[in-house]
């Protein structure tokens, strides 16, 4: 059996030699493409694997049809937007993702952004704190919860909203429920967005939500670019001066965003969320785990498409 970790953006070394380890322990063998540039690279790379391991790369119906003998795609991670599920079904190839492996790496990333934009990028003006204000966090997924413990300890007095979240999960993590997205913005100086890419979150962040916020409100986004409605915000930053916007997924309008609004805009280059040692050795080593897992045993925990 082959297994493929395909990654243009590539894993720790040390998560490779974790992963490599496994795989060869199931007596499988590993192949490596990373950082590749170019799809055809992928699409020669998939021909005889039978398992692979991914980060956001796309996985779409062209990639499923050149993989004539894959079985399994793990994506290693949370979200599994970029892989094609009903094209994977139709390929009879079961899709995966890690669940919770990377998420403490993606919610300390959060607040890095969020004390660089609140101590105004660090341009010797006087800031503000995190103390005390109000913190919104927008689904109370894992990365959600991580958030909430940091800003526990920040001293941070933490709401959130989750329409699929029991209430009570919040309470008893010492955060407030609210019960719409509408009331967390207008409830919240800190918004931290956490919501996964969907039919029904894409362009969700929209002008009048993010309006909602009070003077001097900031938004995070380590979740997807998608979810924002860039034309809207873009507009919204116009009118209100006050606003600030940091994301780790860099917007397609990026360069209007950074001409426009200087000291109240940042984007990481490439996704950082999820690039640390940690994340990278536990996401990659359970995708290898689950792999094994799957081509032995048949086990299909943390499948993620329809049979
Ligand atoms: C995820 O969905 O797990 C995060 O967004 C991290 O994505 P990455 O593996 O592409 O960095």
């Amino acid at each position: 059996m082959k297994v493929l970790v395909a990654t243009e953006k590539p894993f720790a070394k040390v998560a490779i030699d974790g992963i490599r380890k496994e795989i060869e322990a199931a007596g499988y063998e590993l192949a490596l493409l990373e950082k590749y540039t170019e799809k055809q690279q992928l699409l020669d790379a998939v021909k005889d694997a039978n398992a692979v391991i991914i980060r956001s790369d796309i996985i779409d119906k062209e990639v499923l049809d050149a993989a004539k003998e894959l079985k399994i795609v793990v994506r290693a991670g949370a979200g599994y937007d970029n892989v094609d599920l009903e094209a994977a079904t139709a390929h009879g190839v079961c899709v995966m993702n890690t669940p919770g492996q990377n998420s403490n790496a993606v919610a300390e990333l959060a607040f890095g952004m969020m004390i660089m934009a609140v101590r105004n990028f660090y341009d010797g003006k006087s800031g503000t704190e995190l103390m005390g204000k109000k913190l919104g966090i927008h689904a109370y997924g894992n990365v959600g919860r991580n958030v909430a413990r940091i800003a526990k300890g920040i001293g941070m007095d933490i709401y959130a909203y989750d329409a699929y979240c029991p209430k009570e999960a919040m309470v008893a993590d010492g955060v407030k429920p609210v019960d719409s997205a509408e009331e967390l913005y207008a409830t919240c100086n800190v918004v931290s967005l956490h919501i996964p890419a969907t039919a029904e979150t894409k362009n969700s962040i929209d002008y009048d939500l993010v309006n909602r916020m009070p003077k001097n409100g900031l938004l995070v986004n380590t979740a997807r670019k998608e979810v924002i409605n860039e034309a809207d915000l873009l507009r919204l930053m116009n009118d209100r001066p006050d606003l600030k916007y940091v994301t780790d997924i860099m917007p397609a309008h990026h360069d209007e965003f950074a001409d426009h609004f200087p000291g109240r805009y940042f984007s990481t280059p490439k996704k950082m969320g999820a690039q640390t040692a940690e994340a990278n050795i536990n996401a990659g080593i359970a995708a290898a785990r689950q792999i094994v897992g799957f081509l032995k045993d048949g086990c299909e925990k943390f499948r993620v498409n329809k049979k």
